[in-house]
């Protein structure tokens, strides 16, 4: 039985399962926290990678921080018959994407819950938390029924609890480990036991919020606010260049008030929660009849950004008397956000598209992203060298390697010197005094 005396003396088990952005962070914070970890994987590809000392993610913070698998404290496994079983938490991060009409799929979450519970032994008391991103109820509803039919009892030889995943995969300042935790459980008891779990691997303060079901409403609608913003600064973008106003300027003069928080417009919204996780929270609200607009509203302001910086680039090409067909573009960033190479939902891809329809050759060159992972529409190149005999440059995310580009030399290899920027992250003023043509996204631009 986990005890608050075990978890100090780190003489219990973790089980991870799903070692993706999210598991394997979490399986090496709990191993260098002085945990015996078994990582568990379906694929085999990650569970080898992993075994051989390779990063198999695309946030590079990680490649000098796998260990060897000599080391008995780092198990990595697709089995989890030979896991599970010496497990006193397990701890599921498992993919929650949505299908193509928008609903969540619950087969990940579904089949590694079935996974887990059929290797738990009946007295065990096994702690099996969800972390992935869920609506309200879905633990209890998903899990539940899996439990009982196994033969096992709630309370006694499972206990359910969830926790949602706050970090940010590739931002240095929200880490794993100094991210405050919300845990929600079944029980007083179960809840206490993980704060004081979570609390070993974290700086920052671990809460106790009550129910799973709070738990997982917080976790859905952070990202739901996040949203909101986002669409609200992009919709800003659309109006007040219409109004002869930057945007840029806007907000910096409205930052300067106490309450205001800052948001930046971009190309689109990307990745695996953002423009996934709002879905779920519609779904819920319209089951119950209940008005779902704004939220709506954002989500398709957002998912019509790559739409309307593709007509932006048009307009500006047939602004330079540049034949559209003709032209040549290179897209700076095929990730959807900054410093990780992770393309999932990648707003790139779609504005790439829009472009290829419109004749436009396009390239791309993203320093974080595998050369497998991009698509064959696409011309890649490989660094800043190759830079060259191109009509524009857009920026598309916002890279900390491209603060770095030596814009003057490059502006000599270029066939129109015309920027764009995306992302609102480069030194306009400077470029301008390069040379180059600058336009960006919310800058009043012809
Ligand atoms: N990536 C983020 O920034 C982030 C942040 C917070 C929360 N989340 C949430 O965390 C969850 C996981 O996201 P991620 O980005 O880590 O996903 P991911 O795709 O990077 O990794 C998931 C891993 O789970 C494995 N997997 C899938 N089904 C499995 C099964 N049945 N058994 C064992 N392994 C299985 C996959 O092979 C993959 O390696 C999602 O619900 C997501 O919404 C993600």
């Amino acid at each position: 039985m986990l005890t608050i005396e075990k978890i100090v003396n780190r003489d219990i088990t973790i089980g991870v399962v799903g070692l993706g952005y999210v598991g394997l962070p979490t399986a090496l914070r709990f191993f260098e926290s002085g945990f015996r970890v078994f990582g568990i994987d379906t694929n085999s590809r990650v569970v080898s990678q992993i075994n051989e000392g390779v990063n198999p993610i695309g946030d590079m913070e990680y490649n000098d921080k796998i260990p060897p698998p000599i080391d008995n404290n780092w198990n990595i496994t697709s089995s989890f018959s030979d896991s599970v079983g010496f497990c006193d938490v397990v701890i599921v991060t498992v993919p929650t994407p949505v299908s193509p009409e928008k609903h969540l799929d619950e087969t990940n979450v579904f089949e590694a819950g079935k996974s887990v519970f059929q290797n738990i032994t009946a007295g065990n008391g096994t702690i099996v938390v969800l972390e992935s991103t869920v609506y309200p109820g879905f633990t209890k509803k998903i899990w539940s029924p899996l439990v009982k039919n196994i033969g096992l009892k709630i309370g006694k030889d499972v206990h359910l609890a969830y926790c949602p995943e706050r970090f940010n995969p590739g931002d240095k300042e929200s880490t794993i480990s100094n991210t405050t935790r919300i845990v929600g459980s079944m029980t007083e008891e179960v809840g206490g036991l993980l704060v004081e779990l979570y609390s070993s691997i974290s700086e920052a303060e671990v809460i106790h919020v009550g129910s799973m079901e709070v738990a997982e409403s917080s976790k859905l609608i952070e990202n739901v606010q996040r949203d909101i913003n986002i669409a609200l600064v992009n919709e800003l973008s659309m109006i007040l260049p219409s109004l002869g106003i930057d945007i840029e300027d806007v907000m910096e003069a409205a930052s300067t008030k106490w309450n205001f928080h800052r948001y930046y417009p971009g190309i689109g919204v990307g990745g695996h929660c953002i423009p996934v996780d709002p879905y779920f929270l519609i779904d819920q609200a319209t089951e119950k009849n209940s008005s779902v607009q704004l939220i709506s509203t954002a989500r398709m302001i957002n998912d019509q950004m790559p739409t309307h910086v593709a007509d932006l680039i048009i307009e500006i090409l047939d602004f330079h008397n540049i034949v559209v067909a003709d032209s040549s573009i290179l897209l700076l960033g095929w990730s959807y956000k900054p410093n990780i190479g992770d393309i999932r939902g990648s707003p790139s891809s779609d504005l790439a598209r829009v472009l290829l329809d419109g004749g436009i050759s396009i390239s791309t060159w993203d320093p974080h992203v595998p050369k497998h992972d991009f698509p064959d529409f696409v011309n890649i190149i490989a660094g800043e060298d190759q830079i060259e005999d191109f009509d524009m440059v857009v920026v598309a995310t916002a890279h900390d390697t491209f603060q770095k580009i030596d814009w003057q030399v490059i502006s000599s290899k270029m066939r129109n010197k015309i920027i764009f920027d995306g992302r609102r992250c480069l030194d306009l003023e400077k470029l301008n005094n390069q040379g180059w043509s600058i336009y960006a996204l919310g800058k009043p631009n012809i």
